[in-house]
């Protein structure tokens, strides 16, 4: 499942971290990858020795936290710190699978990829090209969302982002591991929420809703780990 979170931060949070960002430094982002991920790999990364990194970072992890749609279609569990990264002058990422264990720099804690979160912190006119692309079983879908909108798709999906042409895009991403590590779970656990709180909306607490609400529960219980 592809979603789509509109406005996980305003406008005004956007330019502030823009601004912060562009005042501190980037390095190679080849350089923070394996060798395979570095030859696909053509764009800056902020860097996560910046003395600015944790807190940008967290800024980030917050928003998404505090966000229903993301907790209820993520149901996250362990968090990586969210990382920068910036495509220019021709810069892509060739199709890919993310590293499935990756270590959380922060907590030193050893993660599993479930979820990839893509926060766009460019507005779509600022740059030519620069999509990013995810391979499901169902084809292939292009993305390019509002400044302060993120994408979350299964971290088990084929991935690029296509060379940006012209102008910069600026993005924050980051993997999370899940309460249910199963995607197709988390799909339906994340459309049974959905519709319990439409159903919530029409009819007020009544005994079906509390049924399935229960019903829901229950089901995390028996997919959590
Ligand atoms: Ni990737």
């Amino acid at each position: 499942m592809l979603l789509h979170i509109p406005q996980v931060l305003s406008k005004q949070e956007v330019a502030a971290l823009r601004s912060e960002l562009a005042a501190h430094d980037w390095v190679d982002g080849g350089r923070s990858s394996g060798a395979q991920a570095a030859a696909l790999k053509h764009n800056l990364q902020f860097s996560a020795e910046s003395p600015a990194f944790a807190g940008l970072s967290q800024s980030i992890a917050g928003a998404l936290q505090r966000h229903p749609l993301f907790v209820s279609a993520v149901l996250p569990r362990h968090m990586l710190p969210p990382m920068f990264n910036r495509y220019s002058g021709g810069g892509r990422y060739g199709n890919h699978v993310d590293n499935a264990l990756q270590r959380d720099r922060f907590s030193g804690l050893q993660v599993r990829t479930d979820v990839s979160t893509t926060v766009f912190l460019s507005e779509p006119d600022e740059y030519e090209g620069g999509e990013l692309i995810v391979e499901d079983t169902y084809g292939e879908h292009e993305v390019k969302l509002a400044a302060g909108d993120a994408i979350v798709y299964p971290a088990t999906s084929l991935h690029r982002v296509e060379p940006v042409t012209s102008g910069a895009r600026i993005a924050s991403f980051l993997w999370t591991q899940s309460w249910v590590r199963d995607a197709w779970q988390r799909k339906l656990l994340f459309e049974l929420d959905m519709n319990i709180l439409k159903l919530r909306a029409q009819l007020g607490d009544s005994q079906e809703v509390l049924g399935l609400t229960s019903t829901y529960h229950n089901l995390l219980r028996q997919w959590s780990e």
